[in-house]
């Protein structure tokens, strides 16, 4: 499924759409241009985290964040969970989208560990963000240099001395590709995390305080919302222009109005 194009999008928020309650979500949005690899292309770095825009892929993986976290929004809604997966020196995190999300909208927790420890096959770290509150539990402490060697039966990056001498290294683009399997022990560990979570009392789960009122329809309530930011950078023209001129989309009259309004806001 494409995230990026529209019905790939519709897709997924139709997905989350279906989420029983207290559901798991988890999301492992493609790292290529996020990860320490291939940084020298991407011009991605902590102070300019959107790096080369100019390429597509570096513009392409700044839109998909967009979304995902509009994405991320609505499984809150949904009252789930979430959890992202990366290779832990991505600066995925750094999207100005995503950092919105953690540090003003949602209580997020964040876990970095060897895959080694889950029955991973390359010496390499991952992190996880998300709100479990049992997420740490992943994290199996350290490893040795000779027990990382002992486990690791993938290589990812080869390094070598270049012209001047200085040392450098390139990623091997197939053990990547390899490496993003996960192993079935990893699955096992985030299903007990799961149950132990459902099994502990509901805390707190969003950093806002809202209280719409419930005298009023949620119409009302759409209306009053403040319309200053319409997400420019997720795209979404392409989407409203979808359901509003598909033929077999049956929406209601007033959905049609703020479609409308927001595809003028865009325009
Ligand atoms: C995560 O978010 C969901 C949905 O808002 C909420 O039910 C849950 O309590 C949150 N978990 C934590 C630990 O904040």
């Amino acid at each position: 499924m494409d995230f990026l194009s529209v019905s790939g999008f519709l897709l997924s928020l139709y997905s989350i759409l279906n989420l029983v309650d207290r559901g798991l979500s988890l999301w492992a949005p493609d790292c290529g241009s996020w990860g320490i690899p291939c940084r020298g292309t991407s011009g991605r770095s902590y102070i300019c985290p959107l790096g080369h825009e100019f390429y597509q892929f570096v513009s392409r993986a700044n839109l998909m964040i967009s979304r995902l976290s509009l994405c991320l929004l609505l499984v809150l809604c949904q009252n789930c969970l979430f959890l992202l997966e990366q290779p832990s020196q991505s600066l995925l995190f750094r999207h100005p989208r995503f950092e919105w999300f953690c540090n003003r909208v949602a209580w997020v927790f964040y876990v970095r560990f060897w895959m080694l420890h889950h029955g991973g096959t390359s010496s390499k770290q991952s992190v996880f963000w998300g709100n479990l509150s049992t997420m740490r539990d992943l994290d199996k402490g350290r490893m040795t240099q000779s027990e990382r060697q002992s486990k690791t039966s993938v290589k990812t990056t080869r390094k070598y001395l270049d012209k001047s001498g200085q040392r450098r290294f390139v990623g091997d683009k197939e053990a990547l590709k390899r490496t993003q399997q996960y192993p079935s022990q990893l699955g096992d560990a985030v299903h007990q995390l799961y149950m132990q979570e459902l099994s502990r009392p509901v805390v707190g789960s969003l950093r806002v305080n809202l209280t719409p009122s419930m005298e009023k329809t949620a119409v009302q309530l759409f209306d009053e919302l403040p319309m200053g930011d319409v997400w420019k950078d997720a795209c979404l023209l392409p989407v409203f222009q979808y359901l509003y001129f598909c033929r077999h989309t049956r929406t209601v009259f007033w959905v049609c109005l703020k479609l409308s309004q927001f595809m003028i806001r865009m325009g």
